[in-house]
């Protein structure tokens, strides 16, 4: 062995959505997004590079196996450490998750956030959280905001080094509630399905125009601690974002009838007078943004309307942890 190092982050869920790429290569998205980190749903990974006889990369997950597209995924991403330490080794990577694999829970989020960290550590890179973040991104673009805990800012910036995320200082009390209507695997990558949004909804560019404005007011409320002036503007975003899909040609859609039953259960529940807004991404389960305060009564409440569906309540979680390195 040449050198190890494991980390662990947890998964981030956006308020105002990355979808689409300016460069496909460097992963510089068209908008600049902002996300909450949070705790429970985690990626943990250990690297170690061994000696250069010792073949190809290997890597497992949760303890399978894996070759094809993810194992060639993480080569490339280990590409670009080896290249930044000047080695060559290959690399075993093992990797354990709490984030039920490619369900639209942002797995990619954690997996490359702890990829990077533990990549690093094993190859003798220190590099500043900034340069984590930068790094990260280069895996999977919504892992840059995993380096950091609770509210993360994503600026888009114009090239590799103008791209990275970086905390968001706030008092707020939040939480977001996981509603777990489907376990299954996307049925298209949010990879190929932002291409296509890009290349051929009429409402993308629409989207990306008003995602400026619509950062800029979830910043504002932040900075108020204002989550009545937040909420609206997280759903708004996110269903506008998946307005510019179903456009797509052929449209792309990650809604199930139980998406939209779950959609109308939070209506009903903001109709009740509590905080709920929710917000979906790259697959069937919606998120719904409440405070810490209420986030035990609207958990009870979308568990009354939605029985069977699994539900769960996450509060705000740190950023990338690194292990240790032996
Ligand atoms: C809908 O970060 O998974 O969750 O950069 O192609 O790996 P790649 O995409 P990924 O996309 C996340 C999209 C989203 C919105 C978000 O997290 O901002």
């Amino acid at each position: 062995i040449v050198g190890q190092g494991q980390a662990q982050a947890n998964a981030n869920i956006a308020l105002i959505k990355y979808w689409g790429k300016a460069d496909e290569d460097l992963i510089i998205p068209t908008t600049s997004s902002l996300s909450l980190t949070l705790d429970g749903l985690s990626t943990r990974t250990s690297v170690q590079f061994l000696d250069l006889n010792a073949g190809p990369d290997r890597l497992a997950i949760d303890d399978q196996p894996q070759g094809g597209k993810a194992l060639g995924r993480v080569s490339r991403f280990l590409d670009l450490v080896r290249r930044q330490a000047g080695i060559d080794a290959p690399a075993l990577v093992s990797s354990y998750n709490t984030v039920p694999y490619g369900a639209g829970l942002a797995s990619s989020s954690s997996a490359f956030a702890a990829l990077a960290g533990a990549a690093c550590v094993a190859a003798g890179l220190d590099l500043s959280p900034r340069e984590l973040s930068r790094l990260a991104r280069r895996g999977s673009g919504s892992a840059c905001r995993s380096i950091f805990g609770g509210l993360a800012l994503w600026q888009a910036g114009q090239d590799d080094a103008s791209s990275y995320a970086q905390p968001v200082d706030s008092q707020m009390d939040l939480a977001l509630i996981v509603v777990l209507v489907s376990g299954q695997e996307k049925r298209i990558s949010s990879r190929e399905a932002m291409r296509r949004t890009i290349s051929t909804s009429p409402l993308y560019q629409a989207w990306v125009d008003q995602s400026q404005a619509d950062l800029e007011q979830a910043l504002a409320a932040i900075r108020a601690n204002d989550l009545q002036a937040l909420g609206p503007v997280v759903e708004a975003n996110a269903l506008g974002m998946h307005a510019a899909m179903l456009a797509a040609r052929p449209a792309v859609s990650y809604w199930l009838p139980d998406t939209l039953l779950a959609f109308d259960a939070v209506r009903q529940i903001r109709a009740d007078g509590l905080s709920a807004w929710a917000t979906l991404d790259a697959g069937p389960n919606i998120k719904v943004l409440t405070s810490g305060q209420e986030a035990a009564r609207v958990a009870e409440e979308l568990r009354r309307r939605l029985p069977g569906v699994n539900i769960q309540v996450h509060k705000p979680g740190p950023g990338l942890q690194i292990i240790g390195s032996d």
